[in-house]
């Protein structure tokens, strides 16, 4: 990975879970279990190698009409990730953070207080940020921004009304953030899925036709020559 540009921030959208169980001849949830692994993983080296911020997508605000014994196993494999995080995070210098929409009453509230307690335990953490996004909605995220956003501005005193970018920005849940510069999506499909249509106005792409729990440490950092290589005018000309 020498001379390498490295991008700050990494988006994943890890799709592939449910068709990789059904080519080994398994239940979905052993999908997503092995994608568990697989994430864990990629969090490792994703700090190892100096990467600032890695965003996935865990569990999307649609994700909740898939049958329950599906939504039930992911719930289990939330709370033993963050059991296990947060037995480790002294040791860890890995910052954790929830995106989305963390206080809906559909999110069991045991899990809801294990999100708070691994994300105040590593608060001050140095290294990589983890955002999980969990519960999210790129759309349900914006109409919460507005909202937040509508209610700064009655309080502002000042009688500041302008709405800009910097503000709407500054009331996502990625506020303080920098954009994706990357965003990877596995398993071939090449959509963003309500994937934060705000903060990946101007990522690169990269599109793995591995299923996600085939994805390696190997693909990730294919992923970020790639993106080395690309040239990046922010809609302006060279
Ligand atoms: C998409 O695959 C994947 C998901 C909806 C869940 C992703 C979750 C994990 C990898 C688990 C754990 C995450 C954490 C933070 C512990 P799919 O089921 O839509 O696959 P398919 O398109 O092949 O059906």
């Amino acid at each position: 990975m020498e001379n390498i540009k490295l991008p700050v921030h990494i988006a994943v959208i890890m799709d592939g879970n449910g068709r990789w169980a059904k080519e080994h001849n398994l239940p979905r949830n052993e999908g997503h279990r092995k994608g568990t692994k697989v994430l864990e993983n990629i969090i490792k080296h994703a700090n190892k190698i100096g990467i600032k911020y890695l965003t996935v997508y865990a569990f999307s605000t649609e994700n909740w009409s898939r049958p329950q014994n599906e939504v039930n196993g992911l719930m289990k494999l939330f709370m033993k990730y963050l059991d296990r995080n947060i037995k480790k995070a002294m040791r860890d210098d890995i910052k954790f953070n929830a995106i989305g929409d963390i206080d809906s009453p559909n999110i069991p509230s045991d899990l809801k207080e294990k999100i708070k307690v691994l994300q105040e335990i590593t608060k001050d953490k140095k290294g990589l940020c983890f955002n999980m996004a969990f519960n999210y909605g790129g759309r349900d995220e914006i109409i919460r921004a507005c909202k937040k956003m509508m209610t700064e501005i009655s309080l502002d005193k000042t009688g500041n009304s302008e709405i800009t970018e910097a503000l709407l920005s500054s009331c996502l849940d990625t506020a303080n953030q920098p954009d994706p510069d990357l965003m990877i999506r596995t398993s071939g499909e090449m959509r963003t899925s309500n994937f934060m249509p705000w903060q990946l106005t101007y990522s690169e792409f990269y599109f793995a036709s591995c299923l996600w729990p085939e994805f390696t440490v190997k693909e990730f950092d294919k992923a970020i020559e790639e993106y080395s290589t690309r040239k990046r005018r922010f809609g302006k000309s060279e």
